[in-house]
């Protein structure tokens, strides 16, 4: 349950950030950034999506099977996970997760963002995570993935896995009409801001749970690092915070720090009376 705050920052060229590394541009070309992603905010709609190849290669399947199978496993032995479920069953936690499910017994699972499976560790932990929460707990739904790179091979992998891999670009907008857990280690602001503005009301932010990079770290970096610029979509973080619990992910001596690093829990409780503050986006 983690994410870092840097890790808004877009790479203009290709649009993707290198999972392994957190990079903070300078002042003014996170300023042409941000012009790009006002017009981008305009203009993004949910689009059909499928695989960019369509490629079947049951060798490069099995090894990337093979892979996430030794994954699975190192993230179930580690130091890490035992921390991870000690946290989420600690009451301070499972209460907040026991207010969003209500009456429902069962919470789906979206994972946004999950980034390359077959080429890079990180992501490969964090779909473990995700697959070992469902398998722990009953009360975990179906898993639905969706990242605009994964290819065909990793796409298959994931309904073996028994996940369904979404044919639409949400862009992060999937309303929460009933409890949901958004799953989004180290997503790019846009992401967390385009999930929320499409939930910003009393009722449906209660429905929603959000793994993802730490809301105070985005509000750290804004107070405190001089030469930080921050990208509009954390005004939304930013201001989501009022009503925000967060729960810092624990992440414990391992190796598995990057994938899991300034991760936390968000539970949204708005106050019925007082409702959601308005956010200007261009101001
Ligand atoms: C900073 S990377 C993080 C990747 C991985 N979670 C990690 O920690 O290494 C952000 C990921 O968000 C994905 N992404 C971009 N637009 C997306 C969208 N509309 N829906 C879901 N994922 C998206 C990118 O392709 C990329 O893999």
């Amino acid at each position: 349950m983690v994410a870092s705050a840097e890790t808004t920052i877009c790479d203009e060229s290709s649009g993707y950030i290198d999972p392994e590394w957190t990079v903070v541009l300078p002042r003014r070309k996170q300023r042409i950034c941000q012009t790009k992603v006002s017009r981008l905010e305009q203009e993004v709609k949910q689009q059909p999506w499928t695989p960019s190849d369509h490629e079947i290669n049951k060798e490069r399947e099995s090894k990337l099977m093979q892979k996430i199978e030794a994954s699975l496993k190192k993230l179930e032995g580690s130091k890490f996970y035992d921390l991870f479920l000690n946290q989420i069953q600690d009451p301070d936690i499972f209460n907040c997760f026991s207010r969003v499910l209500g009456s429902e017994s069962i919470m789906d699972m979206v994972v946004y963002g999950v980034g390359s499976i077959e080429t890079y560790e990180a992501p490969r932990l964090q779909l473990s995570l995700a697959i070992l929460m469902k398998r722990k707990f009953e009360w975990v739904g179906n898993i639905e993935v969706f990242d605009p790179i994964l290819s065909s091979t990793e796409t298959r992998v994931l309904e073996s896995l028994g996940c369904s891999v979404l044919s639409l670009n949400e862009e992060g907008r999937r309303q929460a009409l009933k409890p949901t857990l958004f799953f989004m280690p180290h997503c790019e602001a846009v992401l967390y801001h385009n999930l929320l503005e499409v939930n910003w009301n009393v009722d449906m932010l209660k429905n929603l749970v959000l793994f993802g990079n730490s809301f105070e770290a985005y509000k750290h970096h804004t107070d405190v690092i001089n030469d930080y610029v921050a990208s509009p979509y954390t005004k939304r973080i930013l201001a989501a915070q009022s009503f925000t619990q967060e729960f810092r992910v624990k992440t414990g001596p391992d190796d598995l720090y990057r994938a899991f690093h300034e991760s936390s829990w968000h539970f949204f409780s708005p106050n019925h009376e007082q409702g959601v503050p308005i956010v200007q986006f261009n101001d």
